[in-house]
C-alpha cells in the first residue's frame, strides 16, 4: 500500500458554508438572531452569508406571515443546497481520515493495517448503525398509555404479540405496522410490498368478523397483551376479508392443512384482517432469560462494541447437537466471521422441544465454543415453517439484527410431510430462493448440505463431500429417531450429542411410560362411558406411579359447567373446558380420564390438538347403539326425550358424529365392564403409555 497522501487543507469558507446549511436545515424557522448566535457570527455577517448562499441557489428565503419582527423570514435548503451539504460532509470526513492516516504513519512509521480511504467514507458500517424502531419516547409513552386506555382494544394472540415485538423493535424493518391490503396483496402474490421492497411473509392483524364490524377506517385501537397491558396503538387504515386459500397456495405452497401455518390460517386466525401503522408504547414483557434477549439495535451495539464487522447467524428451533456445532464452526470459518447463535423462542413447529429446555441445552453447548468468537441471543419470532419464503424472511430479520451472513441448511424451516405423505418443499428450495434474492436481503448465504458422522475419521462432514462413501461408515440419527430413543429411554451415543444436552432432554422428555396422557371416552348417554372410565381409573390407581383424575360428564357439569345447557355452543364450551383441564393434567405428568358425550368431531379434534402438545390423547369410542342405550335407559332420560320433555337430546333430537379413527372402539353389548376397561389398558400398553410388567 502506498503511504497516504498529505491531507488537503481545510478551507474556512467551506466550513462556514457547511455550518450555515446544517443550521438552516436543523432550525429553518429560527429567528435571525438565534441563527447568528448558533453560528457565532454577527447579524451583519449572517446576512452576508445568507445572501451569497441564496445567490448560489443553495437556499430559498420566504417572507413569513405574522407580526413577529424577529422572525420575518423562513429559510429552506434547495435540492442543490442538500447536495452541497452532503458533499461538504463527505469531503470533511475524507480530510479527517487522511489526517488520522498521516498521524498514524507519523507515530508508527507504517501504514499497515489502515483501511483504504475509499472504504471509510462513512463513519459506521451500515449493518452496525442503528435502525428505526416504532417506539415513542418514554415520556410520550406514558402519556399515550393513558390516552390509549380510552380506545377500543384488541387482545393480541400469542402469535400477534411475537409479530408486534419485531415490528416495534425494527426486527421487521421496513414494515411500519401490520400490512395494509395493498401491501398484503403484493406480499402474497410476489413477495413485495407496494413500494417494491422485498418482503415474503404476510404480517397481518387477523381479528374476528364481529370485532371487525365495530371498527371504522381511520380509528385508533389499543393493542393489548394477554394480561391487558397496552403495548401499542394502531391506526386502522385497512380492513378486508382475505382469500385464505390463495394465501395458503402462494405463501405456503399448498392449501393443505397438514401444513401447520395453513392449519393456523384456516382454524385459528380470524376471518378479517386489519392493517395500519403501529405506534410502539412498550415491549412485551418477558420474565424468562431476559439477559439473553436482544433487540436489533442492542445486537448492533454489541457487535460495534466487540468490533465484530462480520457476523454469521445460525437460526434454530431445535436443541444443538454435535452436527450443528460442526456446521456453525465451518460456517464461521468459511465466512471469516464471528458467530451468532440466534434461536427462535417465540413460536416454532407444534411438537418441538419447548424453549425453556432448549435454552438450557444451548447454554450447555455455548461453553464448547471459543468465548470471544461466539455469542447467543434469543429471537422472539413466531415461525410459519414456510421453507423457501421463510428463509428469505429469516435473512431479512438477521440483516436487521446487524448480521452479515446467514446459514441456510438442508430443508430450512421445513414443515414436514403434506397430507399425501410427501415433503412440502425440496430439500434445497430454500437455498435456491435465498440465492436469487441475496443482494436485496443484504446478508450473504452460507449454504450447507446435510452433515453426517464418518465413524472411521470420527468427525462430521457434509454428506455430499464424502468422496469415499462406499469405504466408510456413515452414521446419522434423524429427529424422529432421536424422539423415539428419548421416548423409550434408549441410549443416545456420544458422537451424536453432548452429555449435558442429553441430560436436559431426558429431564423434560421422560420415557412415554412416565409421561402424562389423556383417555377421552365418547359415546351416547347411557352407553357405559362412566362405568368403564371408573373401572379404568381404579385399575390405573392400583398400578400407581402417576396421579389419575376422572372428568366424568355428570361431575363436570356439576362442578365446572353448571350454568351450561345442551345447545351446540354450550356443549362445545363444556368440552373445551374438559379439554383444557385434561391438557394441564397431561402437561404435568398425570393421567386424565374424560367421559363426556362430546358429540361433535370438530370439538374433539380441537381438544386432541391441545393435549397432544403435552402427551398422548387416546380417544375411546364407547360404541353402544342408540337402541341399546334407550332400552337400558338407566336415568329415564330417553323416555323424557321421546315425550319431548327434554329437548336437544343426543341421538334422539340432537346429532352425534361417530368417531372415524378413534384409538379404540369398545362394544359394550355382550361384554362386561371389566373386560372393556382391560381392552383400554391393553391399548395403553401397546402405545407404551404403561409398562407391560404392570398389567
Ligand atoms: S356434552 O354433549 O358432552 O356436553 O354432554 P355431557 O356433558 O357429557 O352431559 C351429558 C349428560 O347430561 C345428561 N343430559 C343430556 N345428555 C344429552 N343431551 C341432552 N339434551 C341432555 N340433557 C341432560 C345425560 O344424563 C348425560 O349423562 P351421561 O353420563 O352421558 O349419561
Amino acid at each position: 500500500m502506498n503511504a497516504p497522501s498529505a491531507p488537503t487543507p481545510s478551507r474556512p469558507e467551506d466550513d462556514q458554508l457547511f455550518q450555515l446549511l446544517r443550521q438552516l436545515d436543523r432550525a429553518p424557522e429560527a429567528s435571525q438572531r438565534a441563527t447568528a448566535e448558533a453560528l457565532g457570527v454577527s447579524l451583519g455577517g449572517l446576512n452576508a452569508q445568507l445572501r451569497s448562499a441564496t445567490e448560489a441557489g443553495l437556499i430559498t428565503v420566504t417572507q413569513r406571515k405574522g407580526n413577529d419582527r424577529r422572525q420575518r423570514f423562513a429559510y429552506a435548503l434547495t435540492p442543490a443546497g442538500h447536495d452541497m451539504k452532503e458533499r461538504l460532509v463527505k469531503s470533511f470526513l475524507t480530510r479527517k481520515f487522511a489526517e488520522y492516516a498521516a498521524l498514524h504513519t507519523e507515530l508508527t512509521g507504517s501504514v499497515k493495517d489502515l483501511i483504504p480511504l475509499k472504504y471509510r467514507s462513512t463513519l459506521m458500517q451500515s449493518n452496525l448503525a442503528p435502525i428505526p424502531e416504532l417506539y415513542v419516547s418514554y415520556d410520550s409513552a406514558q402519556k399515550l398509555k393513558v390516552e390509549a386506555g380510552e380506545l377500543v382494544s384488541h387482545d393480541l394472540t400469542p402469535r400477534q404479540i411475537c409479530d408486534l415485538e419485531l415490528l416495534m423493535n425494527g426486527g421487521f424493518n421496513p414494515l411500519k405496522g401490520f400490512l395494509t391490503e395493498e401491501d398484503y396483496n403484493g406480499v402474497v402474490e410476489n413477495m413485495r410490498l407496494a413500494d417494491g421492497s422485498l418482503w415474503p411473509m404476510p404480517i397481518t392483524l387477523d381479528v374476528k368478523p364481529e370485532y371487525a364490524d365495530t371498527i371504522e377506517i381511520g380509528q385508533d385501537i389499543a393493542l393489548r397483551d394477554q394480561e391487558g397491558v397496552i403495548l401499542a396503538t394502531m391506526t386502522v387504515t385497512d380492513k378486508w376479508v382475505p382469500n385464505k386459500a390463495r394465501e395458503a397456495e402462494k405463501v405456503f405452497g399448498a392449501d393443505d392443512q397438514a401444513h401447520p401455518a395453513v392449519h393456523y390460517l384456516h382454524n385459528i386466525a380470524g376471518g378479517v384482517y386489519l392493517g395500519g401503522p403501529v405506534t410502539g408504547i412498550q415491549q412485551p414483557v418477558h420474565y424468562d432469560f431476559r439477559g439473553r434477549r436482544d433487540t436489533p439495535n442492542e445486537l448492533r451495539a454489541l457487535f460495534r462494541k466487540l468490533g465484530w464487522r462480520k457476523v454469521v447467524a445460525f437460526q434454530t428451533r431445535n436443541p444443538l447437537h454435535r452436527a450443528h456445532q460442526e456446521l456453525t464452526f465451518r460456517a464461521a470459518r468459511e465466512a471469516q466471521a464471528n458467530l451468532l447463535i440466534h434461536p427462535v423462542v417465540g413460536m416454532t413447529k407444534p411438537g418441538d422441544v419447548d424453549h425453556f429446555t432448549r435454552v438450557r441445552c444451548y447454554e450447555a453447548v455455548l461453553d464448547k465454543y471459543p468465548a470471544a468468537t461466539t455469542s447467543m441471543s434469543l429471537l422472539n419470532l413466531a415461525m410459519r415453517m414456510a421453507g423457501p419464503r421463510e428463509a428469505v424472511w429469516h435473512g431479512l430479520i438477521r440483516a436487521n439484527h446487524g448480521c452479515t451472513h446467514f446459514i441456510v441448511g438442508r430443508d430450512h424451516a421445513g414443515p414436514g410431510k403434506n397430507s399425501a405423505g410427501e415433503d412440502f418443499y425440496g430439500p434445497y428450495d430454500a437455498q435456491d430462493l435465498f440465492r436469487e434474492h441475496e443482494d436485496e436481503i443484504g446478508v450473504k448465504m452460507v449454504d450447507f448440505k446435510h452433515m453426517v458422522y464418518v465413524q472411521e475419521r470420527a468427525q462430521y462432514e457434509p454428506a455430499d463431500e464424502i468422496a469415499d462413501k462406499d469405504d466408510v461408515t456413515i452414521l446419522n440419527i434423524s429427529g424422529t429417531e432421536l424422539r423415539r430413543r428419548l421416548q423409550e429411554g434408549l441410549e443416545i451415543p456420544e458422537w451424536f450429542s453432548f452429555p449435558e444436552v442429553v441430560t436436559e432432554l431426558r429431564k423434560t422428555k421422560p420415557p412415554r411410560s412416565q409421561q402424562g396422557f389423556t383417555v377421552f371416552f365418547t359415546g351416547f348417554s347411557g352407553s357405559g362411558k362412566s362405568t368403564i372410565a371408573n373401572a379404568l381409573m381404579v385399575k390405573l390407581m392400583e398400578m400407581g406411579g402417576r396421579p389419575v383424575t376422572l372428568l366424568d360428564g355428570d361431575i363436570v357439569r356439576k362442578n365446572l359447567s353448571s350454568e351450561l345447557g345442551f345447545s351446540k355452543e354450550h356443549r362445545d364450551l363444556n368440552i373445551q373446558r374438559i379439554g383444557y383441564v385434561a391438557s394441564e393434567i397431561t402437561k404435568n405428568g398425570g393421567i386424565a380420564i374424560c367421559a363426556p358425550i362430546a358429540p361433535y368431531a370438530s370439538t374433539r379434534r380441537q381438544v386432541r390438538d391441545g393435549i397432544e402438545q403435552y402427551g398422548a390423547f387416546v380417544e375411546v369410542h364407547v360404541a353402544t347403539s342408540i337402541e341399546e342405550c334407550e332400552r337400558r335407559d338407566r336415568k329415564g332420560l330417553y323416555k323424557l326425550a321421546r315425550e319431548g320433555k327434554i329437548k336437544e337430546f343426543t341421538g334422539i333430537s340432537d346429532p352425534y358424529d361417530v368417531p372415524e379413527n378413534p384409538e379404540l372402539r369398545v362394544e359394550t353389548e355382550g361384554t362386561d365392564v371389566d373386560n372393556c376397561a382391560h381392552q383400554v389398558l391393553l391399548k395403553l400398553e401397546s402405545m407404551g403409555l404403561i409398562a407391560s410388567s404392570r398389567l
